[in-house]
């Protein structure tokens, strides 16, 4: 079982094209050779190649993260964190490549929200570096570190740039690793300490808040499959981690509630729709199974305090639920964060195959990228369809919930021609597929309030290192010099006109 992106992508570029695979335009539930979307729109008639216009008062904005971007990993009192010790462990991340100086952007803010500023962007999604807050995962707040971010929301709001400030994206102070990290239950009390200091910091000034990034991504790469940091590899440390997320999902929300009642809060899951490789019922529960590992494995428990009811069997001691967790689990989130790439084929798992592996007995389902799009160069399927699909999905089951794409983007590694310009057609066509699936999406009855690419700059890509580009804006790690690619100044050109 593979149950998030980089893993598959692997086994996706193992595997080749695949032949028999789903022809265009399906849905999560419907299989993939039929003709029409789960929502019931007919495939034939998702025209994108039209456009569209987005509500007044969209947000357009560009995602990063503290560790893909800061660099500084050692400056004014900053700790380590989960992601310095295993970047700087050999053979960890490609190339060797650590995030020690990234972008530089602790320095080089200023030029940052230049860059947004000329894309006419009114929304920034960033991160805070936990480490750089409370060194030693607990305690006071260190005053240097806090300064940065508070400097930061400042200037945004000067610029009229909305600040959406994530208190999570995956850099836990090395020192509550050693003391268990996630596995450890204590690490959700200290979690949830961690957000009311920061929402009584900043708080005052900053008002749209992200919980976690990807949950799923970082339990199942971090604990399961040990490609990400901490580079645990156990699915018992899988399933303790999801519970103390989980618990720490419904902490953190009730003390950023608690410290800051008007807030508004949520959290960016990683999904993506999710289609059965045949009409056959195997394949249909598969999907299903897919759904529930990938998209609503920590948003189900945050909205309807429970764990998804698709999966064969709830392994409750393992994971270490004790009774009154189901409520505190619970985080009735004012809106649904989506990050969404690509999209899933699922495929049920022969009884053999179920008996080799515990995961492959507890989720039984095989899941590969679609081989029908063009590829990225990390190898993702472009599928803009993918969005409408999973938006419209989110939007049924959640009972129309707020939602904000929190990230979508494509790595293609353009670099400046002779006069310095990055011709990055590729990127282009890319957001432009997706935004005219998310104008579709809200057409249809969703309620979307905002679009972020990732990223606002090329930048650290966790175990690729520095090799796949994704931002708007061309960054030359040897000098540090931004470069606005094409796709930045058509992105810019969207976010003016507010249609695509
Ligand atoms: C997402 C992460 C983000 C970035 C993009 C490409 O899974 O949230 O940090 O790495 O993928």
């Amino acid at each position: 079982m593979r149950l998030t992106r980089r893993r598959f992508v692997q086994s996706i570029l193992g595997a080749g094209a695949a032949a028999g695979l789903p022809v265009l335009f399906s849905g999560c539930n419907s299989p993939s050779k039929a003709s029409a979307s789960p929502e019931g729109v007919p495939a034939q008639l998702l025209d994108l190649s039209a456009g569209g216009t987005f509500p007044k008062g969209f947000f357009w904005g560009t995602a990063t993260a503290s560790y893909q971007i800061e660099g500084a990993w050692n400056e004014d009192g900053k700790s380590e964190s989960i992601w310095d010790r295993f970047a700087h462990t050999p053979g960890k991340i490609k190339n060797g490549d650590t995030g020690d100086v990234a972008c530089d952007s602790y320095h080089r803010w200023r030029e940052d929200l230049d860059l947004m500023r000329a894309m006419n962007l009114n929304s920034y999604r960033f991160s805070i570096a936990w480490p750089r807050i409370q060194p030693s995962g607990s305690g006071g707040v260190n005053a240097k570190g806090f300064d940065y971010y508070s400097r930061l929301v400042d200037a945004l709001l000067e610029a009229r740039i909305r600040p959406l400030v994530t208190l999570y994206h995956w850099d836990l102070p090395q020192t509550l690793e050693d003391a268990g990290g996630w596995t450890n239950r204590d690490t959700a009390g200290r979690f949830s300490d961690y957000v009311q200091l920061v929402a009584q910091k900043l708080g005052d000034r900053v008002s749209d808040w992200m919980i976690f990034n990807e949950p799923t991504a970082f339990v199942d790469l971090g604990y399961l499959e040990g490609t990400h940091a901490p580079g645990r590899a156990s699915l018992l440390d899988f399933l303790r981690a999801t519970h103390v997320v989980n618990l720490a999902q419904g902490a953190g929300f009730r003390a950023l509630k608690a410290a800051r009642p008007t807030s508004r809060v949520g959290t960016a899951y990683s999904m993506s729709s999710c289609e059965p490789a045949t009409n056959s019922e195997a394949d249909k529960v598969a999907a299903e199974r897919a759904h529930a590992i990938t998209n609503i494995w920590f948003l189900e428990p945050a909205l309807r305090g429970r764990y998804p009811e698709a999966l064969t069997f709830l392994p409750e001691t393992a994971m270490r639920i004790q009774s009154g967790d189901l409520e505190k689990i619970r985080a009735p989130l004012d809106f649904v964060g989506i990050n969404l790439y690509y999209r899933i084929i699922a495929s049920a798992t022969g009884a053999i195959e179920r008996t080799t592996h515990p995961q492959e007995w507890l989720f039984p389902v095989k899941m590969d990228g679609g081989q029908q799009g063009p590829k990225t160069g990390f190898g993702w399927e472009v599928w803009p369809k993918a969005l409408y699909d999973m938006v419209m999905r989110i939007s049924r089951d959640y009972n129309r919930p707020v939602i904000e794409i929190t990230e979508s983007g494509c790595s293609y590694n353009d670099v400046p021609d002779a006069s310095g310009a990055i011709h990055d057609t590729r990127r282009i066509e890319y957001h432009q597929g997706y935004l005219a699936a998310l104008a579709r999406s809200i057409v249809d009855g969703a309620d979307v309030r905002g679009y972020h690419a990732w990223s606002l700059m090329d930048n650290f890509e966790w175990a690729d290192g520095y090799s796949q580009r994704f931002g708007l804006t061309y960054v030359d790690f040897k000098t540090q010099q931004r470069t606005i690619k094409d796709s930045g100044r058509w992105y810019g050109k969207v976010a003016a006109e507010n249609r695509v």
